[in-house]
C-alpha cells in the first residue's frame, strides 16, 4: 500500500462540540509559545482546554520516560518507535478520548504522529511506511481536527534555542544535518495529510504567528458543518 493510501486510514474522533489540535516544529519553532496563546484563545471562547505532551500525562507514560531518559544504551530507532506508540495509545484512552466526551473540550498535543514520522521516519530512518503501519490499529489511528506545523529553518532553531538556553555546543555539522531532515520530514508529512495539516510561517512575530493560527482555527470551531452532530 502506498503512503497516500495508509494516510486514509487515520481519522479525527468524532465528538460532538469537542476538537483534537496537535502543534508540530522542530526545536525553537514556537510551538510552546503558541498554544499558551490558543489555549487563552480558546477559553476565553468558553472550551475547556487540556495541553498534552508525551510520553507522559499517564502512570505508564511516565515510566516510559523514565525508561528512555535512564538508558544507559543508545535506543534503536525502532524501540523509540514503540516507546512512543505505547505511551501514545495509553494516553489516548486514559486521557483524551474520555476527555473528549465532554462538549466544548479542547485538546492539544505539543507534538503527536507528525513528530514521529520527522524524528523516527524521517531523521532517524526508519521511513514513513513503518511509522504509519504501527499505528494502523485503533486508538493509534486517531489523528487531530487540524495540527499547526510551524515551519522554521534549521539554522534558526539552533540560534533560539541558543537564545533560550546557556549557550551550548549546538552548531556542529551533524546537529545541523539532523534538524535538516526534521525538516524535510515535517515537510513531508504536511504533504501527506495537507488536510489537517496547516503549514504556518514561524519566521514570523509571535502575534503574527497567532493570526495565522486563528483563521483556520475559527473555521473549524465555527463551522457547524464540521460538527460531527450535523
Ligand atoms: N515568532 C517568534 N519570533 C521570535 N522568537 C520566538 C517566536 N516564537 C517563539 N520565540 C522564542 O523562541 C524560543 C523557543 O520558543 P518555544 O515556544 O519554546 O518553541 P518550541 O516549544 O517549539 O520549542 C523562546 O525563547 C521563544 O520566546
Ligand atoms: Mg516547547
Amino acid at each position: 500500500m502506498e503512503n497516500k493510501e495508509l494516510a486514509k486510514q487515520f481519522r479525527a474522533p468524532a465528538f460532538p462540540g469537542s476538537y483534537f489540535l496537535s502543534f508540530e516544529g522542530i526545536e525553537g519553532a514556537g510551538k510552546s509559545t503558541q498554544i499558551v496563546k490558543v489555549r487563552d484563545y480558546l477559553e476565553s471562547v468558553g472550551f475547556r482546554v487540556l495541553v498534552l505532551r508525551e510520553p507522559g500525562g499517564t502512570s505508564f507514560g511516565e515510566k516510559l520516560r523514565q525508561a528512555i531518559l535512564n538508558s544507559t544504551s543508545p535506543i534503536h530507532p525502532i524501540a523509540e518507535l514503540h516507546l512512543f506508540a505505547s505511551s501514545r495509545a495509553q494516553l489516548l484512552t486514559e486521557v483524551t478520548l474520555k476527555e473528549l466526551e465532554t462538549p466544548n473540550t479542547v485538546i492539544i498535543y505539543d507534538r503527536y504522529l507528525d513528530s514521529t514520522l520527522a524524528y523516527q521516519g524521517k531523521a532517524r530512518g526508519l521511513g514513513f511506511e513503518t511509522i504509519l503501519r504501527t499505528h494502523l490499529s485503533f486508538p493509534l489511528t486517531l489523528v487531530p481536527h487540524l495540527t499547526f506545523y510551524l515551519r522554521i529553518p534549521a539554522d534558526l532553531s539552533l540560534t533560539r534555542q541558543k537564545m533560550r538556553n546557556a549557550p551550548k555546543d549546538y552548531f556542529e555539522k551533524q546537529g545541523q544535518n539532523f534538524y535538516q531532515n526534521l525538516v524535510d520530514g515535517y515537510d513531508e508529512a504536511a504533504e501527506l495529510f495537507n488536510e489537517r495539516i496547516i503549514t504556518l510561517n514561524g519566521n514570523q512575530s509571535v502575534d503574527k504567528v497567532f493570526e495565522d493560527i486563528l483563521a483556520p482555527l475559527n473555521a473549524l470551531i465555527l463551522d457547524q458543518n464540521k460538527r460531527p452532530e450535523n
